[in-house]
């Protein structure tokens, strides 16, 4: 199982600095025994953290990336440089960089794309806003969000060997404490998983919010859920316990 914190800008440098020095042996004994543990702080941390959990299977993230490669982007972060730093893992189309940054569909794939070209594996973020989900239209909204992503995989060489995480997150869940019914996660992740039966690449599929300590074992009984990406509750690193145990 995947347990992604995205810590957002919930927490300051010297508050990652505290988490991350705090719990460093209990993060690296649950990441040995039971989880892919992958921590995202916001960028000023990334290389912080990779120092500090280099010799542990404690991985690092980061929120986002540069559609780039390199050049007179301001403010941007290249995956080449996020590579350099030791980060393996980055957030791409999370619903708030989609709603607050304009990101869209095509970004979002060539984010993957620069990624995977420096072993970093993309954790793609889609779902539906809360007015799309009442008109039924979750599929159709997935299907747009994705269709870029898959077409240039296909158009990429070596994408089948590479593993892609796909974080199904509904857009009126996220920070909420509102979620879908098991009912409709069951379908709609069997439907991802069909969707992606031809796409090239190992997809491994996560389900993202309002994943809390209440809900997690409830999630974890859904089929085809190969882990979670956790906003509000990682900020706790005992409620983090909490959801991965
Ligand atoms: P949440 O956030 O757990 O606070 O709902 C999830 C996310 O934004 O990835």
């Amino acid at each position: 199982m995947y347990y992604i914190a995205n810590f957002k800008m919930n927490l300051t440098y010297q508050e990652t600095l505290a988490y991350a020095t705090e719990h460093n042996d209990e993060l690296e004994e649950l990441a040995q025994d039971v989880a892919n543990i992958v921590l995202c702080p916001s960028h000023e941390s990334i290389a912080l953290l990779c120092k500090l959990f280099d010799t542990t299977p404690v991985a690092i993230g980061a929120q986002d990336t540069s559609n780039h490669t390199k050049g007179s982007y301001t403010g941007q972060v290249s995956a080449q440089s996020l590579h350099q730093t030791g980060c393996t893992y980055c957030i791409v189309g999370h619903s708030e960089r989609r709603m607050f940054n304009h990101e869209d569909n095509d970004e979002v794939a060539q984010k993957v794309e620069r990624l995977l070209g420096f072993d970093i594996t993309p954790i793609v973020c889609v779902g539906e806003l809360s007015e799309e989900f009442e008109a039924g239209k979750t599929r159709q909204v997935l299907t747009m969000q994705l269709a870029p992503v898959i077409a240039s995989l296909k158009a990429l060489p070596g994408s089948q060997d590479k593993r892609i995480l796909l974080a199904y997150e509904p857009v009126w869940s996220i920070g909420t404490g509102k979620m879908a019914n098991t009912e409709h996660l069951g379908t709609m992740f069997a439907w991802l998983k069909e969707h992606l039966r031809d796409a090239p690449g190992t997809w491994q599929l996560l389900y993202g919010g309002s994943v809390n300590a209440e809900n997690a074992a409830e999630l974890k009984k859904i089929e085809h859920i190969d882990g979670f990406l956790i906003g509000k509750s990682s900020i706790s690193f005992q409620n983090l316990k909490k959801i991965i145990k």
